[in-house]
């Protein structure tokens, strides 16, 4: 038995702007998905209790493909404090989790040396983990090594591959890696179209897209220690919207008045100067970019009722306050010193609240067994 688990996100600034090359920043949040995976007790796939359904899960069969093929059938429990379709990664988290479990479960061929037999890395030439695997092992390069199991098989960077992957297979070829590199790598992740200055670079995303190829540089964004006074209070709407609407509304704004872009642009000043304050501890700085690119956000037309009531009771507690994903419903967040206040604040104006240290661990295993 394996039980791995991943971090749900949220998205602290550039939203929307992402997705014209600006910068964006997100944080692993405490809410985890939680994968346990067993051996089968027949020779089915299970899922929840039912028998697993490929095409009802196109998340957990791109995985189960590329790292499990023709093994024994497993049985796969989910327990998720992410909730759906509201902006907070949840299905990046799962993929990111399971991936954490299936390697672990299945093991890595290692050598003495520490580098791989098998496995997704973009260093490792011969495997793709975006292409369809058909048949055979995707990922296995050559034998020997040792084969280690557990965490000792566990590697951030494939887990980050992976999960986009699966992401951009299951979304039509359109996946930013912001979710999959959060839940991944955990902490403050910054997604930019160039290498940002200041920033540890971590990896390149390249994807086929159905409006053409596509690049991100992924960077860690280090925090210090008086990061931990403050907390994120996540508000959800109950709301739910749909991203891909969102952001085709956008885009056809912005192809109706180019000169919009300029606010585009703003919010990628804003994400830069909101990843200085995050990685030099300045709360209060970092507090007023949010709530400034939020003014921007609701300015492109993707705030919503809701979202405002939420942020109005939100904001005399908080350092800053601003909707958080796609918008038109889903979350908001609140940078502040007083979470259970703010917490209070929020549910008295209808919405559901969750308290947040800002930027949680990454994947990994809890539990292991029977290897
Ligand atoms: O709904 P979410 O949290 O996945 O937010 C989407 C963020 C966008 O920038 C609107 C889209 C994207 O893929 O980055």
């Amino acid at each position: 038995m394996v039980r791995a688990s991943a971090p749900g996100k949220c998205i602290l600034f550039g939203e929307h702007a992402v997705l014209y090359g600006q910068p964006a920043v997100a944080v692993a949040i405490e809410q985890r998905c939680n994968v346990t995976i067993t051996d089968s007790v027949d020779d089915k796939w299970h899922l929840e209790g039912m028998i697993f359904k490929p095409e009802k899960h196109p998340h957990i069969d791109g995985l189960r493909k590329r790292l499990w093929n023709e093994r024994q059938p497993l049985t796969i429990n989910i327990d998720s404090a992410v909730p759906s379709g509201s902006g907070l990664g949840s299905s990046a988290a799962l993929s990111v989790a399971l991936a954490a479990a299936l390697r672990a479960k299945r093991g890595r061929r290692v050598a003495a040396d520490g580098s791989w037999h098998e496995g997704f890395s973009a260093s490792l030439f011969q495997t793709d983990a975006y292409s369809k695997p058909d048949k055979g092992d995707a990922g296995h390069i050559s034998p020997g090594g040792e084969l280690l199991f557990g965490r000792a098989a566990l590697d951030s960077d494939e887990l980050a591959l992976l999960g986009h992957a699966i992401e951009a297979e299951s979304q039509g070829g359109r996946a930013s890696p912001t979710d999959t590199a959060t839940a991944s790598y955990g902490g403050a992740v910054m997604i930019s179209d160039r290498r940002e200055r200041g920033f540890d670079w971590l990896c390149s995303r390249r994807l086929a897209t159905p409006e053409g190829d596509r690049q991100w540089e992924v960077h860690r964004v280090k925090m210090p220690d008086n990061i931990d006074q403050a907390r994120l209070v996540i508000g959800n709407t109950g709301v739910h919207s749909r991203t891909a609407t969102v952001v085709a509304d956008v885009a056809a704004q912005l192809k109706q008045n180019p000169e919009r872009m300029l606010e585009i642009e703003t919010i990628g000043d804003l994400s830069r100067r909101g990843a200085s304050a995050l990685r030099s501890g300045e709360l209060e700085e970092l507090g007023r970019c949010m709530s400034e690119n939020h003014l921007l956000l609701r300015g492109l037309g993707v705030s919503c009722p809701e979202l405002e009531t939420l942020i109005k009771a939100a904001a005399p507690t908080s350092l800053g306050v601003k909707l958080t994903g796609a918008g038109r419903g889903g979350c908001m967040v609140a940078l502040t010193m007083e979470p259970t206040l703010t917490c209070g604040a929020i549910e008295l104006a209808g919405g559901r609240a969750y308290i947040s240290e800002i930027g949680c661990e990454g994947a990994r295993i809890d539990m292991e067994s029977g290897n």
